[in-house]
This record gives structure tokens, sequence and C-alpha cells, in this order.
């Protein structure tokens, strides 16, 4: 693992600055699957307990919201930015609705509380420490919780990885690998997007039991 966790993150904080005001008029167009993602969680559970990690402007949360109406939901992210618009985005579900402004990496503490954790478009960005992210994951979730993901998977265009690095994502194949040996998959699918310029994927998956 290379780099520093606290450089990284600031530079996110400043990527998120000016990006979370054009976020949701664009990622539309590239951030594929998330949508389905939702609907498939409920196939599988009825949470009491949510949280997302990286919520960004709060889409996903007021889907899982509208799909899950006695659900507390926990959204977290370190840039105030997303934050700040998640927050008028879930205006409507607010008294069920708690916002933590940080940097995800250890295990939130205390009893596992979580039955649903969703990890959308965020793990790619963590860099370094994604895999930390998923082994902490593993310790906030109830024992039978459930981990869902979508994420970038790979693109075989270099210019395009390098394009997406200057963005802070990583695409090289690594995630899906490694959230199979902690998480016992249910549900996972890689789709291509533009014709095959990349793939992405999703991964819904139970603790492997320790
Ligand atoms: C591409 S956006 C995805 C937002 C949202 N999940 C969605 O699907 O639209 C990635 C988000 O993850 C957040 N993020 C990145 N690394 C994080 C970390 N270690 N802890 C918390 N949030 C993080 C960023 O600030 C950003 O809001």
């Amino acid at each position: 693992m290379t780099g520093s966790v606290p450089a990284a993150k600031r530079a996110l904080e400043r990527y998120y600055r000016f990006h979370a005001r054009i976020y949701d008029a664009t990622r539309w167009s590239f951030l594929f699957g998330r949508t389905d993602l939702v609907e498939r969680v409920a196939t599988w559970r009825s949470p009491a307990n949510i949280l997302e990690i990286g919520c960004g402007t709060g889409r996903n949360l007021a889907r899982l919201a509208r799909r899950f109406p006695r659900a507390h939901l926990t959204g977290l992210d370190l840039s105030a930015d997303m934050l700040a618009r998640a927050r008028r985005c879930l205006e409507p579900h607010g008294d069920r609705l708690t916002l933590l402004r940080q940097a995800y990496a250890q295990p939130l503490g205390g009893e596992p509380r979580f039955d649903v954790i969703v990890l959308s478009y965020c793990l790619s960005m963590i860099n370094p420490g994604w895999e930390q992210v998923i082994a902490s994951v593993r310790q906030d979730l109830r024992p039978n919780g459930l981990i869902a993901v979508v994420d970038f998977h790979d693109s075989a265009w270099p210019a395009f990885r390098r394009w997406m690095a200057v963005n802070h994502v990583r695409m090289e194949g690594r995630l899906l690998p490694e959230l199979q040996i902690r998480f016992q998959p249910l549900d996972r699918a890689i789709s291509r997007a533009y014709g095959g310029l990349w793939r992405y994927f999703r991964f819904i998956g139970a603790p492997v039991l320790s």
C-alpha cells in the first residue's frame, strides 16, 4: 500500500468542493447500477438500520428511505460539501437520519448495529486503504447483515484508466476478489458500460463466519 491516508482524504475533500455542485447533474451518465442495487437489497432483507459509507449527496439514502420507510438511515462522508447536499435531499426523512462527517477506515465501534452497509462508487476512491475499509465493514455489520456494493471494476483502456485516476478512481479489478474473501456472495454481476469502455460490478454478500 502506498500513499498517505490524510493526504488522500484532503485531496478528495478538495475535489468534491467543486464537484458537489455538479454531482447530481452529471453522475447519472456513468455511475450505473445504483438504483438496481437498492432494489436488489430489498429482495434479501428488510433492514432496521442502514449505513451508507461515502453517501455523497444522499441519492441512494433517499431511495433507501422510500424503500424501507421504517429503517433508521446513517450516511457517512468525508466531504462537508457533499454532506450539505445530502442534508437537504434527505430533509423529509430527518427524524430517522444520522449524518456523520468522517473518513471511514476503522469500525465505528461498539456492538455491530447495521443490518445493511452500502458502498456505492466509494471503495474505488479510497486509495490507499480500501482493504481496511472492507475489513472494517465486516466488524460493523450484524452477524446476519449484508454488504451491498456497486463500483467500477476494470477497463482495458489504459488512457481511460489514467483519466479516472486523475479523478481519484482506481479500476484495477481488485475490489471484487477481496469482497469475496470476507463475504459470502448472494448476488454478484459484472456489467459493461459504453460498449466495454469499462466494466462495473454489483456485489451483495453476507459475512463469512470466522
Ligand atoms: C463517487 S461518490 C459516491 C456518492 C454516492 N455513494 C453515490 O452513489 O452517488 C464517492 C463519495 O465517497 C466519499 N468518500 C471517499 N472516501 C471516503 C472515506 N474514506 N470515508 C467516507 N467517505 C468517503 C466522497 O467524499 C464522495 O462523496
